[in-house]
């Protein structure tokens, strides 16, 4: 019955461990912006004339990557681990991190990245 009982007890353990692992890898990582927001920057900017982003109203351009499965990718335009910090600087100052890239700076403020990048960490 105790044996059980501790069975029981380390089989809760690991699946919440699991499960708060697989919320990280899933990509949900603390921007402190707001997802809905974000959506909306992410259409006036017009990052769509440029990269599909689903989700988003018009956002089905093909000059940059798509940013479908962004959450779960692991590199920022091959360069930046993909943490919420790289993600500010790529967004903001895509020019300064990668000069000469084809993805121009657009004036994205520090707070309107945060709100920004908790979307794309919503796309999976
Ligand atoms: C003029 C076209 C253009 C516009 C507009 C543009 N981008 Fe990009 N973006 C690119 C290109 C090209 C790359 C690939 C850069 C590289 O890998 O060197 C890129 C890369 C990225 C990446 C990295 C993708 C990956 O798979 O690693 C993200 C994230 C991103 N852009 C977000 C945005 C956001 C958000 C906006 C709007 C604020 C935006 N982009 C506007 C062209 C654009």
């Amino acid at each position: 019955m105790r044996i059980t009982f501790c069975a029981l007890a380390l089989l809760a353990i690991a699946l919440s461990a699991c499960s708060r692992r697989g919320a990280i890898e899933a990509g949900q990582q603390p921007t402190g912006g707001d997802v809905r927001i974000g959506e909306h920057l992410i259409y006036a900017y017009g990052c769509g004339s440029c990269h599909v982003v689903p989700g988003v109203a018009e956002a089905n351009g093909t000059v940059g990557p798509t940013l479908q499965g962004f959450g779960s990718r692991y590199y920022i335009a091959g360069l930046l681990v993909n943490t919420p910090q790289n993600l500010f600087r790529w967004v903001s100052k895509p020019q300064e991190v990668d000069p000469g890239n084809a993805m121009p700076d657009l004036g994205v403020t520090e707070r309107q990245a945060r709100d920004i990048a908790a979307y794309l960490y919503t796309l999976q």
